[in-house]
């Protein structure tokens, strides 16, 4: 059994004070910042980027798990790997035709790689890639918002995606993004997931670490 990971999406962050949102994250028990980082092109919304990246990797000790929304993310992974992030994640619909030249270029840099996939997507599509990534993610939402429901379809995937995992015989996390709550993350981990994202649920929360530890436990 893989450990638990606990990943707020900053998404749900105040925007306005992002370090001391951060910061308490920490204090809270997050495992793993993760940062969704959106252009407007790839999904319908606008979120930060690479400075953004720089100026958290100089406030906290914790892993950031940066998603890249982004089109053509070839462009950009070696300026956030250089601004600090631990592990880079790019859509299988952003690079459908060279998914597995991304992912080596962010194990060029140094750091961990992950493949995600929406929800329209089978996980067929990533099935020969899963090997050499790092981790996996599961999108249980369209991406682009925060606070949307869990799409259940994604239990199945993430099943399917264990079972590739578990025959490769590599050490690869899976991670779940979306609509993630107190209720569901049970059997969301129970089907697979280690890396659980949350962003609305951990931000909404009127105590904020028992909320991390209530998803971790
Ligand atoms: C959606 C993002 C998610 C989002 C999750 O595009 O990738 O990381 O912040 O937010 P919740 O947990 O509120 O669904
Ligand atoms: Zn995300």
């Amino acid at each position: 059994m893989k450990r638990i990971q606990i990943a707020p999406s900053i998404l749900s962050a105040n925007f306005s004070k992002m370090g001391e949102e951060v910061i308490s994250l920490e204090k809270c028990g997050a495992d793993v910042v993760h940062c969704d980082v959106m252009d407007g092109v790839f999904v319908n919304n606008i979120t930060f980027g690479i400075k953004m990246v720089e100026d958290l990797r100089k406030i906290t000790k914790l892993p950031l798990d940066c998603h890249l929304m982004i089109v053509h993310p070839e462009k950009y992974v070696e300026r956030f790997a250089k601004a600090g992030a631990d592990i880079i994640t790019v859509h299988y619909e952003a690079c459908q035709d060279n998914l597995k030249e991304v992912l080596s270029l962010i194990k060029s840099t140094g750091v961990k790689c992950g493949a995600v996939i929406n929800p329209d997507t089978p996980v067929e599509k990533i099935a020969d890639v899963i090997p050499m990534c790092d981790m996996v993610l599961i999108m249980s939402v369209f991406p682009g918002f925060g606070g949307q429901k869990f799409i259940p379809e994604a239990l199945d995937k993430l099943r399917q995606v264990k079972a590739i995992v578990e025959k490769s015989g590599k050490d690869i996390d899976i991670e779940i993004d979306g609509g993630v709550t107190e209720e569901n993350v049970e059997e969301i981990k129970a089907a697979g997931a280690n890396v659980i994202v949350a962003g609305s649920t951990v931000f909404k929360a009127s105590d904020r670490a028992a909320c991390i530890a209530k998803l971790k436990a």
